[in-house]
């Protein structure tokens, strides 16, 4: 252990821009893998993460490098995700270390999270290291993306390192350079213990591993330790470092990013952001902890067979585990039976636990359309949250509804400006500023009602700017707005789970598209099936899907009894993908269709 050789960074970067291929490259380069073991993305664990290309949790890595300058250095590598739903784990990341490697596109240049991350780094007093990756594409123009990086970002362009992570060009230099220009670590390992809890995760066999760094003081097993915030106390069984994999250590001390363990068992115990220390020789007082992270997309998720509810419900359990993030109610429809109401970050953070119980549960599910979370006074004064639509109120007890706004910072060739104006405002945003980073770019803020931005505005975005724009969000807390409940009636049963709140101007609309869309994925049957959108009992718009005129038996003629009889089993196969609603099949695709706002 010695302190001065120790450096603690993570890679910021937007999303895409290649961390991920950075830290494999680093690994590589340091030995810490051999090539025989070496897999794209070793730090994205997850199937998803390795599939979909992206970052969802972030990783610590210690790494040794031996440097022209003789000395062994000890790199704790922290990945970070970059996508907007994820960022609260780049806050994380950044206060365990000393420095950043803010990593920019030699193409694409600077965007929205290459802004927002390095504010981020800058309010933690990080020093920060630019480095322009992908050299190695025809497109990369070094020249251009220097100036970005000076006058958008204020970094010095002398400081810039121009690597290709996925040839390892100039990769060496760049840890050469991390190393003379991030400080190493202060604290004393004399010092009554303070450590940070940046992260943690659940191993079968061990319980809560809890991911510390490690401030002032030293931590070894037997020591007692307490969590400061709750005044816990455990008996630490292990402390160690991460090589993509657990190596336990006599102890750990100032400076240092590792792991203790110590036989906790439930992950609701850790908090992330809290401090821990010796009950023997406690420190002072705690480190600032984090923003507390909050769920802001709501949806009920059901399984389709009713008999699985229990192992939906441990598989919910079993996410959980490793993802403070997911939040979860039992809930209960009419249409769908038992279910679970759920809170996520962000409809990308919806759609990889979807897949995840499917896939890695082999569970067949139905989510309901996400929702916002509105805050409704109500006449007598009582204020409360209301996510679900099953839940509203009768609109005459209401005093006041406000909704969640977010502040959208995009930013975007000048050509679309246009555009992406009209869009926005489309979506009932209100622009706050605008801002010419140069000739060609500008960068504009919006505030626009969260749940505009829920359904199909990134994809809109992206489409109408040819993949230029790039767009990041905060929440920025609640205004008030004109809310109605809509209903959909399907052959004269109400169906809740396809319920939505939306904004009144907008309802006549939502509703004609929702009919149309849900006319499209309902399959004919024997009799004919109107489908109604309501408000109240008012009906707003109606599609009707006309009956099946042929009985799908009456191919097989007269006595066969057992080839009917294959015939309707497979009809049934057919059947279990389905949810039956009332006297009516709905697909899973149905309860998506609502989503959709063109
Ligand atoms: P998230 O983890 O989702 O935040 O993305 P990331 O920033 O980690 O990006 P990732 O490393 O997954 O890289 C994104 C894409 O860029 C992948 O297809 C990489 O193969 C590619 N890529 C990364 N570095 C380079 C490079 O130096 N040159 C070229 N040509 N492609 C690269």
């Amino acid at each position: 252990y010695e302190q001065e050789k120790i450096r603690n960074f993570c890679i910021i970067a937007h999303i895409d821009h290649g961390k991920s291929t950075l830290a494999d490259r680093f690994l590589q380069r340091c030995h810490s893998v051999s090539d025989r073991d070496f897999k794209e993305q070793m730090l994205d664990s997850m199937d998803i993460e390795r599939e979909r290309g992206i970052t969802i949790k972030s990783q610590a890595v210690t790494i040794e490098f031996n440097s022209v300058d003789g000395n062994t250095y000890q790199l704790n590598l922290v990945d970070t995700p970059g996508h907007v739903d994820f960022s609260y784990e780049v806050s994380r990341a950044i206060s365990a270390c000393e420095g950043a490697l803010l990593l920019v596109d030699a193409s694409q240049g600077v965007e929205a999270q290459t802004l927002s991350n390095m504010y981020m780094a800058l309010d933690h007093d990080l020093d920060i290291v630019p480095v322009v990756n992908k050299m190695d594409l025809p497109s990369a123009d070094l020249e251009r993306v220097a100036d970005q990086i000076e006058h958008d970002l204020g970094l010095e362009r002398e400081m810039i390192y121009p690597v290709s992570a996925k040839t390892g060009k100039n990769v060496e230099e760049l840890i050469e350079g991390l190393i003379k220009w991030i400080p190493s670590p202060g604290g004393s390992s004399e010092n009554p213990l303070k450590c940070l809890i940046f992260d943690s995760h659940y191993d079968a066999y061990r319980g809560v591993v809890i991911h510390i760094r490690l401030f002032e003081g030293t931590i070894k097993a037997g020591d007692e330790i307490c969590i400061m915030s709750n005044n816990s106390k455990y008996k630490v069984e292990d402390v160690g470092i991460f090589k993509l994999g657990l190596v336990p250590q006599k102890d750990l001390k100032a400076g240092q990013v590792g792991y203790i363990i110590a036989g906790i068992k439930n992950i609701s115990d850790i908090r992330v952001g809290d401090t821990i220390t010796l009950t023997k020789n406690p420190c002072e007082e705690a480190l600032s902890g984090f923003r507390e992270v909050k769920p802001v997309v709501f949806s009920s998720v059901y399984p389709v067979d009713t008999n699985q509810y229990e192992e939906l419900h441990a598989a919910i359990d079993k996410l959980k585990l490793n993802d403070a993030s997911l939040i979860y109610e039992k809930d209960a429809s009419a249409a769908l039976g038992f279910g679970f109401r759920c809170g996520f970050l962000g409809l990308l953070h919806l759609e990889v636990i979807q897949e995840r119980l499917e896939r890695e549960f082999g569970l067949n599910i139905v989510l309901t359309s996400p929702s916002v979370r509105y805050r409704i006074t109500r006449q007598d004064g009582e204020v409360y949250f209301l996510d679900n639509p099953a839940e509203y109120p009768d609109p005459g007890t209401i005093e006041l509804c406000e909704e969640p706004f977010i502040q959208a910072d995009i930013i975007t060739p000048t050509d679309y400006l246009g555009s992406i104006m009209t869009l926005c405002m489309g979506k009932r945003g209100i622009q706050t500023s605008m801002n010419y980073l140069d000739e060609k770019r500008v960068e504009i803020k919006f505030a626009m009602p969260l749940a505009e931005v829920l359904f199909d505005f990134y994809d809109k975005l992206k489409s109408i700017s040819k993949g230029y724009a790039s767009f990041d969000y905060e929440v920025i807390g609640f205004r008030p707005t004109n809310l109605v409940k809509l209903d959909i009636v399907i052959n004269g049963d109400r169906v809740d789970a396809l319920s939505q709140l939306v904004f009144k101007d907008n309802a006549y609309e939502r509703g004609r598209i929702v009919c149309k869309k849900l006319k499209q994925e309902i399959t004919r049957q024997q009799f004919k099936i109107p489908i109604q959108a309501a408000i109240g009992n008012t009906v707003i718009s109606r599609e009707t899907i006309s009956a099946l005129r042929k009985d799908v038996t009456s191919k097989c003629y007269g006595g066969d009894i057992s080839r009917k009889r294959k015939l309707l089993e497979k009809q049934k196969e057919g059947k279990k993908r389905m949810k039956m609603v009332g006297n009516v099949e709905l697909p899973q695709s149905a309860f998506l269709a609502v989503l959709k706002t063109s």
